[in-house]
């Protein structure tokens, strides 16, 4: 194996998961690199489930070190609750290792979260009410606090010393809402190096040195379509979900990434609000939503559904740099005559042709899919181990949605199981 990037090229939930776990087999390292406990990752293997959010999914294999780089955002209260499920099923943790770099949420970030949601009235982001969007900003703002903060009693004593009545000032002038005296943020902090302790790795420049000549897999988080700069603004998380920030999120580099996976469904789906060119309305989206179990991991709503768009396909391989695509869930259509895929977007208000993504998300509301109908295969596909024991309608999709984004599939996932993948 290569240096690889598992990335989303949709709007999350595209089985990142269950691919990274795949590979990690062949890893020494597995590194998030954004993203926060908004993340809902899922693996099945040998009929047990484990979720994930913020613990890279290749735990599960033994004598591999899993590393939270300063890319990621951490909600101690949240990690905590995270490892303890894991330590109920067993999961030896003892790999893991988080950047003293990486940025803390904290309580007031939660609560601005959920406040700011309230007053966007109809133009509500759908958060994960993670604290997730005011924890970046106060990086951006540099008034956040990292992790190794919590183990220098006098800088945080004096950080918190500015941060605070800043963070005060919004919340009761902003949204006349509950302010937070220093030593209750104390207290919390004193709490969360004590979760975190035992996992902070302040010789993080020795684990880059020692990987240096290992295998390395990143494991992205959300997608390139809800990519701050990339995805569909101001619909989006608050980091970057492309490739390109595996380096800049984890302290390694550039010139150590070779490939990229871009994790697709054989579907769309998404959660929380924005636009969504081929979203289905219909018995079909319905059908989809229901087979494929479209419910989100983190806050349990029902994801919208929508046919394979490959105009968003062809953008996210393109700025995701994407060298090889993983295709998840193709199971789902195992019982659907007709499958469709947008090849480009109609105009509705003057016939003009896209086949090129619009990036000014605000005339998507005007845009409809153009589609062409692939036959289905009508045949299960769930115990198929290769390639060539696909059914021909099947091989037939696949091949179109490489033609259609450039990029070979090198995976088909036919279920959630580790076993239930095609190797290419
Ligand atoms: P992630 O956020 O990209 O890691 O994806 P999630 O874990 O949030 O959502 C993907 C869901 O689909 C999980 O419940 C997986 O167990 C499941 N899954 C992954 N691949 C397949 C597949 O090929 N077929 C089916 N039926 N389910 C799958
Ligand atoms: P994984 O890693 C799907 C969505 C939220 C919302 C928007 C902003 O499991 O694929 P945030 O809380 O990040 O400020 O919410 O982003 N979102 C996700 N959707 N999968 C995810 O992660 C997501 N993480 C955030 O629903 O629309
Ligand atoms: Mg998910």
């Amino acid at each position: 194996m290569e240096n690889t990037v598992v990335i989303g090229a949709q709007w999350g939930d595209e089985g990142k998961a269950k691919i990274t776990d795949l590979l990690s087999e062949n890893a020494d390292l597995i590194v998030r690199f954004q993203g926060g406990c908004n993340a809902g990752h899922t693996v099945v293997y040998d009929d047990k489930t484990y979720k994930f959010h913020l613990v890279p999914s290749g735990i599960l294999y033994k004598n591999k070190t899993c590393f939270l780089g300063n890319g990621v955002v951490i909600h101690p209260e949240t990690f905590e609750k995270e490892i303890n499920e894991l330590k109920l099923q067993e999961v030896n943790l003892s790999g893991l290792r988080i950047s003293p770099l990486a940025v803390l949420t904290m309580p007031y970030h939660i609560d601005i979260d959920g406040l700011s949601e309230n007053s966007l009235k109809n133009s509500k982001i759908g958060t994960t009410k993670k604290g997730i969007g005011p924890t970046y900003s106060d990086k951006i703002a540099r008034i956040a606090l990292k992790v190794q903060d919590l183990f220098d009693e006098e800088t945080l004593a004096q950080r918190l010393d500015s941060i605070l009545p800043l963070k005060n000032s919004v919340l009761k002038n902003v949204y006349n809402s509950k302010t937070y005296e220093k030593k209750e943020i104390l207290g919390f902090c004193e709490r969360y190096k004590n979760i975190l302790k035992p996992y902070v790795c302040f010789e993080w420049q020795n684990l880059v040195r020692e990987f240096k000549n290992k295998k390395i897999l990143f494991e992205g988080a959300q997608g390139v379509m809800l990519d701050v700069d990339w995805g569909t603004y101001p619909y989006v998380t608050s980091s970057n979900a492309v490739s390109g920030y595996a380096a800049c999120g984890s302290g390694f580099s550039v010139s150590q990434i070779k490939d990229v996976i871009g994790v697709y469904k054989a579907y769309v789906t998404r959660v929380g609000e924005g636009p969504f060119v081929t979203e289905l309305f219909d018995k079909d989206g319905e059908t989809i939503q229901q087979i494929g179990c479209e419910f989100g991991t983190t806050t349990g709503r029902k994801r919208r559904t929508g046919w394979f768009d490959a105009v968003c396909g062809k953008y996210t391989a393109l700025v995701g740099g994407v060298t090889k695509i993983a295709l998840t869930k193709l199971d789902v259509f195992d019982n659907f005559e007709k499958i469709k895929i947008a090849v480009a977007y109609k105009d509705k208000r003057n016939g003009k042709i896209y086949t090129d993504f619009p990036t000014n998300t605000f005339i998507h509301q005007y845009l409809e899919p153009v589609y062409e109908v692939c036959d289905g295969w009508m045949t299960k596909t769930s115990d198929i181990k290769n390639y060539s024991d696909l059914p021909a309608n099947a091989k037939k999709y696949i091949s179109r949605i490489e033609t259609l984004l450039e990029v070979p599939v090198s995976i088909v996932s036919v279920g959630a199981d580790r076993n239930q993948t095609i190797f290419v």
